[in-house]
């Protein structure tokens, strides 16, 4: 099944979106539609890839940064056909299939698309079309057949079609496998006469029937997979469809989820068995979610490593690191750069930034640490601040193994706390404290007795003389 070439029409400007973007960059699942069509042909068997570039060319080109794959200039959009013949100085030499297909539709599976090419390589067609049958068909060419042999005739776009023909509702999918040099010979006998005034694509399949060659029909088994986005309207609905797809799919691996419809997971994210996903939940780029860890409800993990057995609940958790049997929120935030070790807890109301908390300990309320080292077994107190920023840099805290934060401690960096050692509740801590000791820095407590009675009597309206 390997072995083919593919080509990805993706130089359109997707006027229908009314976008400044290029229409193959509005994120699916969190990443440029684009993202997911190579994906999807990488993973059918396509061994090399070449990307028609077009509008916003540099932007699209810089998008798909690392994803291996090839580009060819469409200097002008004059529709889907010059833009595959853009790639024939690439294919010169290339003898085998060429799976053509479109940027702005990110719905295929790999194997709906390795079954076509399979097809095709089987029949030894010169052309194999990948149709579908839709309830509606507005929008698409439709699939002109043969009266008595069913044999396709010929692809009619929409706004060329009659209206007996616009009644067909086998569509193109807009998604082919040809033998290369027959497409691009008959790439040249295409000519812009057509209501777009375009060099359609779909009119090398006339052409070649027109030849006498043979051209072959695979029907779509799943027709949703089919539906091009080329309004918002279209996006959110594909975007639904894949959204569910991979949900579906991490459940069918053993991941629990309890409520498919609010839980959100892109697709370079791993989840492991028995994870549980509860409602309202984002897991979001390449993100990996441990066994029998508990996520949700309403929880965002973001690039970040969950370990087994950890617990994130309504927290939001950016390009972190959540060992083992660690407690997540709720309320906390973790932002990138944090390390929680095995073990240890992010309470309510804890923000956390660039920081390693040590295994066993504990930040369980209220507190916010930046650019801190915290050792095993420390317990941080309520409303505990890392004042780590002072106006020019950062700087860092160290707390190490097995001390203690007072409440309402602020700890003021660059400082060290010792191992074992105390902090009162309220200081503010400006020098480093040595292990074991206790640093406690307040004003003596003054009491004045019967005040509070002195204070009413005083304070009393006044009575009318
Ligand atoms: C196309 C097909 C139609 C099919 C539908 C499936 C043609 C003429 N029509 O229509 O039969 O049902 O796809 O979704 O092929 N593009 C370029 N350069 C161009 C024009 C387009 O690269 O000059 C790219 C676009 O970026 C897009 C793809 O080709 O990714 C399809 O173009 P679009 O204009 O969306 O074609 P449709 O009208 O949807
Ligand atoms: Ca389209």
């Amino acid at each position: 099944m390997s072995g083919a070439v593919a080509v990805i029409l993706a130089a359109g400007k997707g006027t229908r979106m009314r976008s400044k973007r290029a229409k193959v960059l509005h994120p699916i699942c969190g990443r440029p539609m684009l993202h997911t069509v190579v994906e999807t042909v990488r993973r059918a068997g396509a061994e090399r890839i070449i990307v028609v570039v077009g509008h916003q060319a540099e932007e699209v080109k810089a998008a798909c940064a690392g994803l291996d794959v090839e580009f060819v200039l469409q200097p002008q959009q004059l529709g889907t056909g010059h833009a595959v013949a853009q790639a024939e100085p690439l294919l010169a030499h290339y003898r085998g299939p060429l799976l053509v297909t479109c940027g702005d539709a990110p719905l295929f599976r790999p194997q709906t698309m390795a079954d076509l090419i399979e097809c095709h390589r089987k029949s030894g067609a010169a052309a194999t079309v990948l149709s579908a049958l839709l309830e509606d068909p507005t929008g698409y060419g439709r699939i002109v057949r043969h009266a008595a042999t069913g044999r396709l005739l010929r692809v009619v776009e929409e706004k060329d079609a009659t209206e007996a023909e616009a009644a067909i509702r086998e569509i193109n999918s807009g998604t082919y496998c040809f033998d290369a040099p027959s497409l691009f010979a008959a790439l040249r006998e295409v000519q812009p006469v057509n209501a777009q005034g375009e060099y359609y694509l779909t009119d090398v399949l006339g052409v070649l029937v027109q030849a006498g060659r043979p051209v072959e029909v695979v029907v779509a088994p799943e027709p949703r997979e089919v539906l091009g986005v080329n309004s918002r309207v279209e996006l959110a609905q594909a975007e639904a469809i894949l959204r569910r797809r991979i949900v579906q799919e991490w459940m069918l691996a053993g991941v629990t989820v309890v409520d498919p419809d609010t839980v959100y997971i892109d697709p370079q994210a791993v989840l492991k068995e028995d994870a549980v996903i509860l409602p309202f939940t984002f897991i979001r780029g390449r993100s990996v979610i441990g066994e029998d860890a508990r996520i949700g409800p309403h929880a965002e993990v973001e690039d970040s490593e969950i370990g087994a057995g950890a617990v994130v609940e309504r927290a939001v958790v950016r390009g972190s690191r959540v060992g083992p049997g660690c407690t997540v929120g709720p309320f906390a935030y973790l932002r990138p750069g944090t390390v929680l070790e095995a073990q240890s807890k992010a309470g309510t109301f804890v923000e956390i930034k660039k920081s390693v908390v040590g295994p066993g300990s504990k930040v369980p309320h209220l507190t916010y640490l930046g650019d801190a080292t915290v050792g095993k077994d420390v317990n941080i107190g309520a409303g505990t601040i890392t004042c780590n920023y002072d106006g020019f840099g950062k700087h860092p805290t160290i707390i190490e193994d097995g001390a203690f934060i007072g409440s309402n401690t602020n700890l003021v960096a660059p400082v060290r706390i010792g191992a074992g050692a105390y902090t009162g509740a309220g200081s503010t801590i400006t020098r480093d404290v040595p292990p074991g000791a206790l640093a406690l820095e307040r004003a003596e407590q003054r009491v004045i007795e019967g005040w509070a009675a002195r204070k009413r009597e005083k304070s009393k309206p006044q009575e009318a003389p």
